[in-house]
């Protein structure tokens, strides 16, 4: 997420819009290579309440075809603003929502399921964003999670990937060094499924890409 997406009026000036456009796009251009297919089986066996939490543009809203209702929290007004027209025509009701991963305004045990796409390598404080997804999960619920992790592998990747993270960070807003499933683990969800990807070439640091589904305690 660029910056200066973040905060100011609920309607997007034409920058933000413009960015958002821009993001979509280039997301786009991932999906013939693993995301489109990994997204789909993930996100297509969620069902009842669900949160998309940082949905950006609403890339995901089409996969989730399964659900009863879907929760759409994009902090960004720009996508946010797309998010709303893809809501429109998504296969399932959504509700589209300005929130904070980090203090998310809803009762505890109200989804059984949440979907993090490439959302918890953004989010500033992510021990406090899982806390919350845990929260907001009913016992037993669903974490889908679809996330680039920091490399542990020795070699020029590891390298790269440190090199270039402080400047990815402060330019995108995400982090590439992130350790998300031992934070998964360490909030307290039990791993169903886990897969670590690297589809990309040998120098792209937005990798390994761990895709999987973790519940909440009972
Ligand atoms: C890389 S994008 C992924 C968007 C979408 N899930 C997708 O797959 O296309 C990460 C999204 O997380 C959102 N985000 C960042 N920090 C957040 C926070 N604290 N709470 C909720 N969303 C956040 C950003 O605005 C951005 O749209």
């Amino acid at each position: 997420m660029a910056p200066s997406e973040t905060g100011g009026p609920a309607r997007p000036t034409r920058r933000q819009l413009a960015s958002a456009r821009c993001y979509d796009r280039l997301m786009r251009r991932a999906d013939p290579y693993w995301e489109g297919p990994v997204r789909r089986r993930l996100l297509g066996g969620l069902t009842g309440r669900v949160l998309d939490l940082g949905a950006g543009t609403g890339k995901s809203l089409p996969d989730l075809a399964g659900a009863g209702h879907v929760t759409a929290v994009e902090p960004a007004p720009g996508r946010r603003a797309l998010l709303a027209e893809r809501a429109r025509r998504a296969p399932v009701p959504v509700e589209v929502a300005d929130a904070d991963a980090e203090r998310l305004p809803y009762p505890d045990a109200s989804f059984d399921a949440v979907c993090c796409v490439l959302m918890l390598c953004s989010v500033g404080d992510q021990a406090r964003a899982l806390a919350e997804i845990r929260r907001v999960l009913a016992p037993g619920g669903t974490l889908a999670f679809i996330e680039h992790v920091r490399e542990e592998e020795p070699g020029a990747r590891a390298l790269l990937q440190r090199a270039v993270a402080p400047p990815q960070r402060a330019l995108l807003g995400c982090d590439l060094r992130r350790r998300t499933e031992e934070a998964i683990g360490a909030a307290g969800f039990a791993f169903e499924e886990i897969e670590r990807h690297r589809p990309f070439g040998p120098l792209v640091p937005s990798q390994p890409i761990i895709t999987g589904r973790a519940s909440a305690p009972r």
